[in-house]
Formats: C-alpha cells, structure tokens, sequence
C-alpha cells in the first residue's frame, strides 16, 4: 500500500508519523512545495523507525509528483492555514487553486487514488477536489468532524472525568461555526450525556467544540496539527485495512438529509472503496435547523469556489 501526503506542513507530518508508526502502508511520500522540507521531515521520521519499531518506509519530494506514482490513498494537506482573526473561508480563492493542481497533478501519475481532503474551508475544498478530479464521489473524502468529534469527546471526558473512549458522539454539518453535535446521540457507556451533565453546562461545550479550531489557533498563532493529523491517519487506516469503520467525515450528499451537490459532515462508512455508505437517521425539528443552517453556510463557501470558474 503507497500513501502520498501533499503539504509537508504540522497536519501533513503528524498525519505521516502515525501512518508510519501503525504501519499502514510499506511506503509513505511526503511532497510540498518549500524545498527541502517534506525531504526533511521524511528523513526525521525515517530516523525514528528503529525507536518506534516500524518498518513502513518514508521518502519526502519536493514538487515533483511522479514520485508519488501509484498512490492508492492521498491526503491532501496543503494550502493556507488560519491565522488569528481569520475564518476558514477567508482561504477559499487560494486553498481552491491549489487544490484543484494538486488532485489534478495527482491522478496524472495516480488515477485510482482515494483522496482525504484537510485543506480549510474542508467542505469546499472536498467539493472542488471532486469536481477538478471527475471521479465517482466515494473516492473523495473530507477530514474535520472527526475532530471536531475528538474535540467534543475530549470535552465531555474532562468534565465528567471519565475515559473518553467511553464517549460515543455524532457531530452533523460543515466543519465550522455552525457543526450540530446531536445531543441525543452523545452517550457515555450508552447513557445519554443530557442525563449526566447540566443543560448550561453541556451547552458550554458544545460551544466550546464549534469554536475549537479557533481556540487553537488564538493560543498557537495558527491552526492545530496533533488531531487533525491523526484523525486524517485514523481514515487512512480504515481505507487502507477495509475496516468498514463509521466516522464522521465530509462526504458528497445527493440528497441524503435532504441535501444536495454538498460536501457534508455525517456518519460516513470507510472501507477499500472510500466511502462505503452513509448513515441518516431521524433528527428533531431543532437539530433540523441547525444542520439546514450549516447546510447553507457551506454552500456559501462552495458559491464562492464556483464563482471562480476554475473547475
Ligand atoms: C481544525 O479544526 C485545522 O480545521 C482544522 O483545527
């Protein structure tokens, strides 16, 4: 199994590490832009294989995407990334150009390649990957509400001090401001979370997981890395061992949840062929709301990539 990562950045490395140290491919390429950097950072994690005791191989490239001939996963992780006081849609014009050169200098050397897009705006980032490649939409795949998610999980496990392993949670929508986690299907060892934690409570954090890209990247001076690159190896390993695993992930809906021609966050099945299935499921007038309200700010970010006339 070949893995290709484009963008050498945090989420690209981090992601490239647990690839490496889970072994889910025997070879790993690294590719950016910036000279030197993905050879760089390939041979650092090269070096840490006789400590962590993996024998998958990485290699970094510079801009040359022959190196990353027969890929059968790719992520892409390249572009702009936030900065303090910036939205994820201020980076659509740019992220969408180098998205679209990256898919399509891909399939050039890679035509069956399944694609796991990072770059922000995700949602629309995903779309235009699809639309730049014209492959069956289950080969194109967004990464963001399994963080969001982790995030989440990671939230209710401090506050009720508890393993978050034992906190299963749905987050519907657009990896943004406006993701719907779905309370009713957030439970702790199978217990419904609303019966353990206060409603103001709960209700702080899931404001605190909508707005928590944000937080990081006020406390760091630029977006995360560690979970979001691990939560892109995570889907990386579904596809690459056919683990028909159910993550939140951004998949291209016709009409599921009603919805259409949008690259969507909802429980999506990852095996060998991408996406697998989506799961729908009933939701209350109010989690109805929220989710057409996210709808409608990610079909703005995606106006905004048409507008373009790039695709
Ligand atoms: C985040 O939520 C980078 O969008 C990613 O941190």
């Amino acid at each position: 199994m070949k893995i290709s990562i484009i963008g050498a950045g945090n989420v690209g490395a981090t992601c490239a590490i647990v690839i490496a140290e889970k072994e889910l491919g025997n070879e790993v390429v690294l590719l950016d832009i910036k000279h030197g950097l993905a050879e760089g950072k390939a041979l650092d994690i090269m070096q840490m294989a006789p400590l962590a005791l993996f024998d998958t191989k990485t290699f970094g490239v510079t801009d040359d995407y022959s190196r990353t001939a027969n890929s059968q996963i790719v992520v892409i992780a390249a572009g702009l990334s936030r900065k303090p006081g910036m939205t994820r849609d201020d980076l659509i014009s740019t992220n969408a150009n180098i998205v679209k050169s990256i898919t399509e200098n891909i399939l050039k050397y890679s035509p069956d390649a399944i694609f796991i897009v990072v770059t922000n705006p995700m949602d629309a980032m995903a779309y235009c990957c699809l639309k730049a490649a014209k492959i069956p939409s289950n080969r194109v795949i967004g990464m963001g509400g399994l963080v969001d998610t982790a995030r989440y999980r990671a939230f209710l496990a401090e506050e009720l001090n508890c393993s978050p392993k034992d906190i299963q949670a749905v987050i519907l929508g657009g990896h943004g401001d406006h993701m719907v986690p779905i309370i009713n299907y957030t439970t702790v060892s199978g217990v419904p979370v609303a019966q353990l934690l206060k409603k103001e409570k709960l209700k702080d954090i899931i404001n605190r997981t909508r707005l928590g890209g944000g937080e990081l990247v006020n406390l760091m001076g630029k977006s995360a890395w560690y979970a979001p690159g691990y939560a892109a190896a995570r889907m990386v390993e579904a596809i690459a061992l056919d683990q028909k695993r159910y993550f939140p992930c951004s998949a291209y809906l016709n009409g599921q949840y009603g919805l259409n021609d949008i690259y969507f966050g909802v429980p999506v099945k990852l095996g060998s062929g991408g996406v697998e299935n989506i799961l729908e499921f009933e939701l209350n007038d109010s989690d109805k709301a929220m989710v057409n309200l996210s709808a409608e700010s990610v079909k703005e970010s995606i106006e905004v990539v048409k507008r373009l006339h790039i695709l």
